[in-house]
């Protein structure tokens, strides 16, 4: 028997974002750390929203990073530290007592206790670990606990997470190492192949969110500065719509590769439901510019992209935490 939970926690590639019950929907900052070697060894400098701020801004020596990766903790000591400073920063001080915390569908159970103990060291009392992709339903307002199944696809900073869920279970889960980060690295690569320049990891994030579109003649543009390879001089370029969309489109192919691998693999009762149903698309990506166009053009099952997809699983998450009764029908699925 659950008792019940304060915190839910959803420590993502870019958000760790948490809700408090009886607060609400509390904090949702990047998960980022910057620190800098010192002769005592690495020494941060800049937590979350700071971290971000100094994203190539500051001199070469300081390292903005994500101490987790794909759900797993790279680095345990950083973050411990980003939690606490996450906690510390609620107004609301509350007792660390009790914690959901939410995990990708594929997290490795080594992963796991990774995870549990860090929070236990924390301070938390007592902590269960639940599949986003359950808040993730519920905070669209479908039923888990329904016969009929229903299909959800995250496409975040790290991840996707893909999964069909009905009777409050999971019938099939997948987590691939697919989200926004890979996009933005692989616009700035084709910038420097293609333009001979280079720009910063955070210059290429903005021109995906601003320019990025799947539409195929979309014409919005964005002057970027970056170093010329050759020169080492700064030097400014005009990029379009139409140069991220070689980078854009083979991301979204895969994407939907893996749902189809996935969608095949059920029976046709599951494969009916979710026709019935379609599929839900959330997550930060999942607000890119020309989206549902691109699915109309390349998707073959009827599907709907959810407003506000970078948020509803922490709403759900928060739902969740006011109904013992369905988390202990989850968890004992899990
Ligand atoms: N308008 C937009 N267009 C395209 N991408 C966007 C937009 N807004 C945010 N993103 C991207 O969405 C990603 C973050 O999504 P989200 O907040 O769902 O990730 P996360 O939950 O932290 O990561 P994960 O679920 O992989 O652990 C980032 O790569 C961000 O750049
Ligand atoms: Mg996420």
């Amino acid at each position: 028997m659950l008792g019940k939970y304060k915190y839910a926690i959803e420590i993502g590639g870019s958000f760790t974002r948490i809700y408090v019950r009886d607060n609400g929907y509390a904090l949702c900052e990047p998960t980022l750390v910057s620190a800098e070697p010192t002769p005592q060894g690495y020494q941060i400098v800049g937590l979350g929203e700071e971290a971000k701020k100094m994203m190539g801004k500051t001199s070469d020596s300081v390292e903005v990073f994500s101490p987790i990766s794909n759900g797993q903790i790279k680095n345990y000591e950083y973050t411990k530290a980003l939690m606490n400073y996450f906690l510390e920063k609620l107004d609301f001080k509350k007792k660390r007592d009790s914690a959901l915390v939410l995990v990708n569908c594929g997290l490795a159970d080594k992963d796991k206790e990774t995870l549990l103990s860090l929070m236990y060291e924390i301070g938390f009392k007592e902590v269960v670990l639940i599949p986003a992709v359950f808040c993730s339903m519920i905070g669209i307002g479908k039923n888990v606990s329904s016969t009929k199944a229903n299909m959800i696809v995250n496409i975040g900073g790290a991840n996707t997470d893909i999964a069909v869920i009905n009777m409050n279970s999971i019938i099939k889960g997948a987590t691939i190492g697919l989200g926004g980060r890979a996009v933005d690295v692989a616009i700035s690569n084709q910038i420097a192949y293609n333009h001979g320049l280079v720009i910063g990891i955070g210059a290429s994030e903005k021109l995906k969110n601003e320019v990025g579109s799947l539409y195929p003649n979309d014409t919005l543009n964005m002057e970027v500065t970056g170093v010329d390879i050759e020169s080492k001089v700064p030097r400014s370029y005009i990029i379009s719509s139409s140069d991220l969309l070689t980078v854009l489109e083979p991301f979204f192919d895969e994407i939907i590769r893996s749902i189809d691998v996935t969608i095949t693999s059920l029976s046709p009762e599951i494969t009916t439901d979710i026709i019935n149903n379609g599929v839900q698309f959330v997550g930060g990506m999942s607000k890119i510019s020309g989206l549902e166009n691109y699915l109309k053009r390349n998707f073959r099952y009827p599907f709907k992209i959810v407003e506000d997809g970078e948020n509803v699983t922490i709403l759900g998450a928060g739902k969740l935490l006011d109904d013992q009764d369905l988390l202990e029908k989850i968890y004992e699925n899990t």
